[in-house]
């Protein structure tokens, strides 16, 4: 057979507690276990095709070809999935995104989601989910919660097998919503790939990832309950923890800009008047602002008008990638 191709289609995630530096670079093993809902109505679409008439891996992105650091990050996964199978071939990969670049939404993990499930089955790989989000998580962390819909935890350890993500609960079990502030559409300046490493040269990293377990329980029982209280607090918590591990690193990373600020006052103040509402914010100056179906109108309403908003963005909670 010269050519065999598959498809698959992964949602991106917005984390409540935070992944954040790593005690294995290459391996990609998080230093702090991290939950995420998986978000609905964005979605990478990936499609892998060994080919042995190929004499080299092809990545194209939105239709463009990519080449350098891109490129080379596809074809390292394509390794571990040709070591791990036997496949030969190179590949071309084609990928789409719904969303637009620098949205605030980390293309990464619905990236190496999809690229994952795609090659896995292109290249005749069968592994369940959990070896999935394993193989996920060496492309790009936050990419082994996409592998599964609704609420996920991706767990730390010292090991390959220890760092596996899991479901804590399906898409249904609470309707939140998640209202993407875009603030900055261009590309960031440092990426998490390197903001993970220097993390370590903050003095606040050790203690972060030290009471990360605490958080994690806290946010997996809230979950559980559908206490969205307690959820708000230790979210906003561990949102304002990894910033301050971010600021005080060497570089220090400021991702914040006014209107980010303006928009986590407009969050607070929309709480203290009853609106059930919280904010999260990755590396980057966009705010997802969590909130309920029954108050997603208000908090947009707040939003939008504030100066410095481009635009607004609507998700749900999504489902698992599919396979197509
Ligand atoms: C701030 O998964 O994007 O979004 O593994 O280097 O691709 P790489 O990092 P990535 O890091 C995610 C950082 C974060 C928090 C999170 O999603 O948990």
């Amino acid at each position: 057979m010269t050519a065999s191709s598959a498809q698959a289609r992964a949602h991106p995630n917005i984390a409540l507690v935070k992944y954040w530096g790593n005690v294995n670079d290459a391996l990609r093993l998080p230093a702090n276990p991290s939950i995420s809902i998986t978000l609905d109505g964005v979605s990478t679409l990936t499609r892998v095709c060994f080919d042995s008439t190929l004499s080299a891996d092809q990545f194209f992105l939105n239709e463009q070809s990519r080449s350098g650091p891109a490129l080379e990050r596809v074809s390292n996964h394509l390794d571990l999935i040709r070591d791990l199978s036997g496949e030969t071939r190179n590949a071309t990969v084609r990928s789409e995104n719904t969303f637009p670049a620098g949205a605030g939404i980390a293309s990464s993990a619905s990236a190496f989601a999809a690229l994952t499930l795609a090659a896995c089955k292109a290249a005749d790989l069968m592994l369940d989910e959990r070896a999935l989000s394993r193989v996920a998580r060496q492309g790009s962390g936050s990419a082994a919660r996409s592998l599964y819909g609704g609420f996920v935890e991706l767990h730390a350890g010292h090991n390959d097998e220890a760092c596996y993500a899991e479901q804590l609960a399906p898409e249904h079990h609470w309707p939140l919503r998640d209202i993407i502030v875009i603030i900055d559409t261009t590309h960031k300046v440092t990426g998490s790939t390197s903001g993970h490493h220097s993390s370590w040269t903050s003095p606040f990293q050790a203690p972060r990832v030290a009471d990360a377990s605490r958080r994690a329980s806290i946010c997996r029982e809230a979950i559980r309950t559908r206490d969205f209280k307690v959820l708000a607090e230790i979210a906003e918590l561990d949102s304002n923890m990894m910033h301050a591990v971010m600021l005080t690193s060497t570089p220090p990373l400021l991702y914040w800009n006014p209107t980010t600020l303006s928009v986590m006052q407009t969050v607070s103040v929309l709480r203290q008047e009853g609106c059930e509402v919280f904010y999260t914010i990755d590396a980057g100056p966009n705010v997802h602002c969590i909130t309920t179906q029954q108050d997603e109108t208000t908090v947009q309403g707040a939003l939008k008008t504030l100066t410095g908003v481009k635009d607004i963005l609507r998700c749900g909670v999504g489902g698992s990638p599919t396979l197509l």
